[in-house]
């Protein structure tokens, strides 16, 4: 069996299926496919999770996105001619390019594939994870959705693969781990220069590559009535810098920019703040795990995550300064607490996944 991992997300959500895997003595080949390659991106995760060295690690050349799929493709096609036998079965997690890669380069090679947290949907158009989930569901062969609205959006697209409902592995990742968040909680906060704050992260292509849309979460930023604790994405800190704006950001005494940070150090930080303002998909899933519990503002215009909208955690505001100005003004001054489950699963996902898996496999 093939395992891949590409980006941050998804080697944290495939570490509690790959310890799994690992528990329960199954073997399998695990490829990192170099999508995310500084080390605070990608090494420190499999370090901090205790994963097993992966026995193929890429660094992918040029970040074109069909450049991306491209060389992740070619990376596979050698290493599976280079193994005894065909395997079986490839796991992939999520929806990036490494995704699309891995599945596709999979099929062609005659390799069944599991997806794991398929059936997400945000009907955007625009965005590159929307064409690569949509892509992956209709080539697996096992489908791995996270909510019964999962499979529904699967079984809507009459998907040729078996669907499987399992819950997300970020509850399992966040449970297996939660001690040692609560390890490095003091040390985390003795450095947040605010006793309250609102933790922020943002790094989508459709946010941060328009010049006129980082213009407005940076209005956002200078306008936030309390303080912020914003651990910047490379990919944006790159773009401020083109667009001249990261000046600005750097200039503004109420905002507190951190690098990218460790997975026990980041979760420390959601654990503490009032609320969370992101367009992450991960942290809209993480703010619902009854250990971290908060409200978040999801900084775009569509969720592929509605669960946590209707359970009430999230509401999705967009970027326009004045919309999301009000909407935190409204969290803020609420009296109200976020609900008590978590409608992403109960942590037992990766054992069911794994489960699944072994039957295909023996
Ligand atoms: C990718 C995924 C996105 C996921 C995110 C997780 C796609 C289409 N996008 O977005 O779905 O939510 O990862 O964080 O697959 N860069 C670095 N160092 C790194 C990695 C990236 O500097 O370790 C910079 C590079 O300039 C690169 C840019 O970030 O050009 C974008 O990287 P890329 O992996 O293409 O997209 P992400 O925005 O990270
Ligand atoms: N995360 C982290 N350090 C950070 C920011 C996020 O460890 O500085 C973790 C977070 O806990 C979540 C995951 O990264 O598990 C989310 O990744 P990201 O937002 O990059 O991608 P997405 O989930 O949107 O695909």
């Amino acid at each position: 069996m093939l395992v891949f991992t590409g980006t941050r997300p998804e080697i944290i959500k495939l570490a509690p299926v790959i310890k799994k895997l690992v528990d329960e003595g199954v073997e399998f080949t695990y490829i990192h496919t170099g999508q995310h390659y500084d080390y605070e991106m990608s090494q420190v995760f499999i370090e901090e999770l205790e994963l097993p060295k992966p026995h193929y690690s890429f660094r992918l050349e040029n970040y074109t996105p069909a450049s991306q799929l491209g060389e992740v493709m070619i990376h596979i096609d050698k290493v599976v001619s280079s193994l005894k036998g065909r395997p079986k079965l490839t796991l992939v997690q999520g929806d990036t390019n490494s995704v699309l890669g891995a599945a596709l380069a999979s099929l062609r090679l005659g390799i069944k594939i599991g997806h794991v947290e398929a059936g997400l949907r945000s009907y955007d158009w625009r965005m590159p994870e929307e064409h690569n989930r949509r892509m992956v569901d209709h080539i697996s062969d096992y489908l791995f959705a996270p909510t019964e609205l999962s499979r529904r959006n699967l079984e809507d697209e009459r998907v040729l693969g078996q669907i499987y409902v399992t819950g997300n592995t970020v509850i399992d990742a966040l449970d297996t781990y939660f001690s040692r968040v609560l390890e490095v909680e003091g040390r985390v906060l003795e450095q947040v220069r605010f006793d309250e704050y609102v933790l922020i992260t943002l790094h989508r292509a459709e946010n941060v590559d328009d010049s006129k849309v980082l213009k407005s979460f940076v209005e956002i930023l200078r306008k936030l009535p309390i303080p912020a604790v914003y651990p910047i994405h490379p990919r944006t800190k790159r773009r401020l810098l083109e667009y001249g704006l990261l000046n600005t950001v750097e200039s503004l005494n109420h905002i507190q920019l951190l690098p990218p940070q460790g997975y026990f150090e980041f979760l420390a930080l959601l654990k503490n703040c009032k609320l969370a303002m992101t367009d992450s998909g991960g942290v809209q899933e993480e703010v619902t795990h009854p250990k971290i519990r908060k409200y978040v503002l999801v900084l775009r215009s569509s969720t592929e995550r509605p669960e946590a909208v209707q359970a009430g955690f999230a509401r999705v505001v967009g970027l326009n300064p004045n919309v999301v100005l009000a909407e935190l003004e409204k969290v803020i001054s609420s009296s109200s607490e976020p609900p008590t489950t978590s409608p992403f699963g109960d942590g037992r996902a990766s054992e069911k996944i794994v489960e699944i898996v072994k039957k295909e496999l023996y």
